[in-house]
């Protein structure tokens, strides 16, 4: 099996990466399709409106809205986060707002992870003046070590350790995104904390 493999190469300065597989591509789909259903059993026969953080929430929102039956529509969002590449700075900044009004809709919010919570709790807080009808929120990966913010997922995929990963949607400086199962991304070292967004 390919996706078995550790993934080894060296970049430009010379410095070797590696991704080691954690969450395997048929894990996560069974996983969300497992995900997709108990949010519909929450909500039978409401209009969903997912909401996803751009870019690495946008993979976990097309697979979710894919198993989820009945009306489903979705939107983007996108913020950057300031501070070094590993470390959360706390700061928080909108960089692409919605389309259209989430007022009395059923939103879920899709994430591809939560980490120290800083993000998730900054749109929560300006999605709740918005007025929606319900707030949700689905995450793929829950790293509970790392939380600062006081902040909760209602759908959790896998919680994980501290560890830095890529792939499904998650980046190391816009690599690896495309990967289709998780593994954590060794630089000689593992790198602890976060990175890009
Ligand atoms: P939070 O605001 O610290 O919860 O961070 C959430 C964002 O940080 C995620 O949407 C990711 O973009 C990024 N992030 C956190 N942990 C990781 C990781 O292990 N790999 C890649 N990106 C991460
Ligand atoms: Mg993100």
């Amino acid at each position: 099996m390919a996706e078995a493999r550790t993934a080894k190469k060296n970049t430009k300065s010379g410095q070797k990466e590696s991704v080691r597989p954690l969450i395997s591509a048929g894990r996560i789909q069974k996983r969300i399709r497992a995900l997709a259903k108990e949010i519909r059993r929450d909500f039978p026969g409401e209009r969903l409106h997912l909401v996803s953080v751009l870019k690495g929430g946008v993979f976990f929102l097309t697979d979710l809205a894919r198993s989820i039956p009945g009306e489903v529509s979705f939107d983007f969002i996108a913020v950057s986060s300031y501070g070094q590449n590993t470390h959360s700075s706390g700061q928080v900044r909108l960089t692409r707002d919605l389309d259209s009004s989430i007022e009395g809709r059923t939103v879920i919010v899709v994430e591809d992870i939560l980490d120290t919570g800083m993000t998730l709790h900054y749109l929560l807080s300006l999605f709740q003046q918005r007025k929606p009808k319900h707030l949700r929120v689905a995450v793929l990966l829950d790293k509970p070590e790392r939380r600062i913010a006081a902040v909760r997922a209602d759908y959790v995929g896998f919680s994980i350790p501290n560890e830095f990963v890529v792939g499904y949607g998650l980046d190391y400086s816009e690599r690896y995104r495309n990967l289709p199962y998780v593994g954590i991304l060794t630089l000689g070292s593992a790198v602890k904390g976060r990175g890009t967004e």
